[in-house]
């Protein structure tokens, strides 16, 4: 591309394109390094936007990235206490399946916090990453369960 001869400031049209996706892009006759710095106004907004969008995006998957598969594989590790499908398989042990997601995650950081202690999660929760823990919540909270109440 080139854009010899365009009277500056107006940008030709092209150049609408570079702001909102190439970052560092210059044209052959430009004198500056860093276009971003050094370019009129126009520049300097997208930069500050893709920032912002990019924080919201990490905020979010930071906090809501839990994947199914991982935690199923993840789960394994959970099995002997929780059962395979999340029905407990120790007396002191609660079922995991289709608990709330935002619960387990809350149960979990608590363990991992010292908030709530237990002998065996409190263990356990050792291991853990806020990745691992989204995980295994996603998937505990995607097991469906049927219930039928007591006559
Ligand atoms: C050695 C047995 C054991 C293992 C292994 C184990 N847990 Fe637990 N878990 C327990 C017990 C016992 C409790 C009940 C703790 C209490 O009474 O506060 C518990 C409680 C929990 C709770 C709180 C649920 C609620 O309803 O309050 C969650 C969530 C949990 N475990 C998740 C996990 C996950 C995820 C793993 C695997 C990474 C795991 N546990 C591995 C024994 C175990």
């Amino acid at each position: 591309m080139t854009i010899t001869g365009l009277p500056l400031p107006v940008p030709p049209p092209e150049r609408g394109r570079d702001r909102e996706g190439v970052i560092g892009h210059r044209s052959q006759d430009d004198p500056h390094p860093n276009p971003s710095l050094f370019k009129g106004r126009e520049r300097t907004c997208a930069p500050g936007v893709a920032a912002a969008i990019s924080l919201i995006l990490f905020a979010t998957s930071t906090l809501a990235a839990g994947n199914v598969a991982a935690g199923r594989q993840k789960a394994l590790a959970c099995q002997t206490c929780h059962g395979l499908d999340g029905l407990s398989k120790l007396p002191e042990a609660p079922n995991l399946a289709g608990q709330p997601e935002p619960f387990l995650i809350n149960s979990l950081n608590d363990f991992r916090k010292g908030v709530r202690k237990n002998d065996m999660m409190s263990l356990v929760v050792q291991q853990l990453s806020d990745q691992d823990v989204a995980d295994l919540a996603a998937f505990y909270a995607a097991i469906e369960v049927s219930l039928k109440a007591p006559k």
